[in-house]
Formats: structure tokens, sequence, C-alpha cells
């Protein structure tokens, strides 16, 4: 696909095509308002797994360890303090987002069901909920309930009534093998090369997400030349597909040691898309 890039959205300046070292909610309230075509968030799931008490779980067949979210970055004291965060911050995503702005949020059952209402509430509109189903899931415990091999993608734009927000019909068609486009995206999860690694050879991060995932969802609804804002960015899976798609971005990102990963790994991306 021919992309011609346009000049960036004004008043962006330092932000654009940077992954930022801050937290989102000192950072988004400096961006201008009705600024960013799309938005991508992938916030904590707030999983509330206890410590594993020494059980290891292993994959099924290939028997290899499955690490699972206990990160710091994951914890809240309740669901009243998990409200206000994702509250707060969506108060800020929507003010940022042009009207005909879209945005993404990805979760699991954990999660998914509080933002999207949530984000109601707050008077965005969903468009679609997409089913992402992963072809290699993490197995579960004790085998007392299904396999949860699917997170969910709410796609919402901020207004209802805005015209004209993006979206590639024809890509979404090629993806999904029909021309109804359906909602059923089938990918494995991030694994092998692409999966950035510690010095020892551990998992730089416990939820990078599959670059294939992002490429349907900048592909199909960041116009050309357009920005996308991811605000909890970790990897910054975003940036380097929205790099190598010609796209604009900004990525928000408080734990160190993920931005600079984040910032390596998108350097690396080649393009010559934003100098034509
Ligand atoms: C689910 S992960 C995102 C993973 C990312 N999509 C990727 O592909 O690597 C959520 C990230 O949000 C970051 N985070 C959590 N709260 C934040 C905040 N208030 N501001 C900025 N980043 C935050 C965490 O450090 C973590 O890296």
């Amino acid at each position: 696909m021919a992309v011609v890039a346009s000049p960036p959205a004004e008043g962006l300046g330092a932000w654009l095509d940077q992954v930022v070292a801050e937290d989102s909610l000192e950072l988004l309230p400096q961006l201008p308002a009705e600024s960013i075509d799309t938005v991508f968030w992938d916030p904590p799931y707030f999983l509330q797994i206890p410590p594993a008490k020494g059980r290891r779980l292993k994959r099924w067949k290939v028997q290899t360890e499955v690490v699972g979210v206990q990160d710091t970055w994951d914890q809240f004291g309740s669901f009243a303090e998990y409200d206000a965060f994702i509250q707060s911050n969506l108060e800020e995503l929507r003010r940022v987002l042009k009207p005909e702005g879209t945005l993404w949020v990805i979760g699991t059952y954990h999660n998914i069901h509080r933002v999207g209402r949530l984000l109601q509430d707050l008077g965005f509109w969903i468009l679609n909920d997409v089913v992402w189903v992963k072809s290699n899931p993490m197995p579960n415990w004790l085998g007392v309930r299904f396999t949860n091999a699917v997170e969910t993608l709410i796609w919402a734009v901020r207004e209802k009534e805005a015209k004209g927000y993006y979206f590639d019909r024809k890509l979404a068609q090629a993806y999904g093998g029909s021309s109804t486009a359906p909602s059923v995206w089938y990918l494995p999860i991030c694994t092998g090369k692409e999966r950035l690694k510690t010095a020892e050879g551990k998992k730089l991060h416990s939820t990078q997400k599959p670059e294939a995932l992002l490429e349907r969802v900048i592909g199909i609804s960041v116009p050309p030349g357009g920005v996308i804002l991811d605000p909890m960015a970790g990897t910054g899976t975003t940036g380097a597909v929205a790099k190598r798609l010609g796209r604009h971005f900004i990525l928000i990102e408080k734990e160190p040691a993920y931005v600079e990963a984040a910032r390596q790994r998108i350097a690396k991306v080649q393009t010559d898309l934003f100098t034509k």
C-alpha cells in the first residue's frame, strides 16, 4: 500500500515520534486538546494473582514454564482504585482525541468490562469489540474452567455524531478474509525473536503485544501520516509498527527499563516515509 505522510498535527512539537519517560497522568494534560487521530491503550489488567507458592506452571506438550503478570505496575488496592485510575486516564485521552478520533483499549475478562462501562459513561461510542483469539494461549492452572484464549479490543469513537473516523475497509476485509470484515482476529501471542529479552535471556516485559496485532490496529484505524498515542507503551510495539507503516506516534511509559528498550527498538526500524 502506498503511504503518503501528511504534515504532523500542530502543537505536538517535542513529543512527536518520541517515547516519553513519564507517568501518563503527568504528560497527557500537557498535550493539546483534539490533536490525536487514534489512541491504542493497553492498560494494567489488575489480574489480582496471588504469589504462586512454589507451584510451577508448564505449557502443555512443550513443557516450558509459564511466567504470569506479577509486576508492581499491575497492582491496585481495590476495584475502586483501579476504576479511578482508568477513569482519570480516559478523561484525558478523550480530551486529546479529535472529535472523529478513535480509541482502542485492549484487555482480558479481568478488566475489559469495567473499562468498557467507564468509557461509555464518559461519552465514547463503541464501534466494535474485536476478539483476538490466541493460537497459543497460556494454559489454565487446574482444569476447573475454560482456558482463557482471548483478549478483547474495544474500538470506540470519541463522538457518536462525528463523521469521517478513519477505517480502511479494504484492509479490514483482507485481514478478515471476507467482505464482511469480521471482528475476530486469530493471531499468536508474541514469542521467539520478536520478544524482547533481558541480558539474562528472560522476557523483558510480561505482556509484550505481537506486532501483527498492532499492524491491524494501525493500518485500519490511523490515517496515513496521522498520529497514534499509546499512553502506557511498555516495549514500544505501537511505536515500532507505526514508524514502519508511516504513521506518527507519541508513546508514554513510566518504567525506565521499558522506555530505554522501546527507544532502541524503534531506532532500529527502517523507514523513509516521514521524509517523503
Ligand atoms: C500491559 S503493559 C503494555 C505492553 C505494551 N503494549 C507492549 O506491547 O509492550 C502496560 C504498561 O503500562 C505501564 N504503565 C502503567 N501505569 C502507567 C502510567 N500511569 N503511566 C505510564 N505508564 C504506565 C507499565 O509500566 C506497563 O509497561
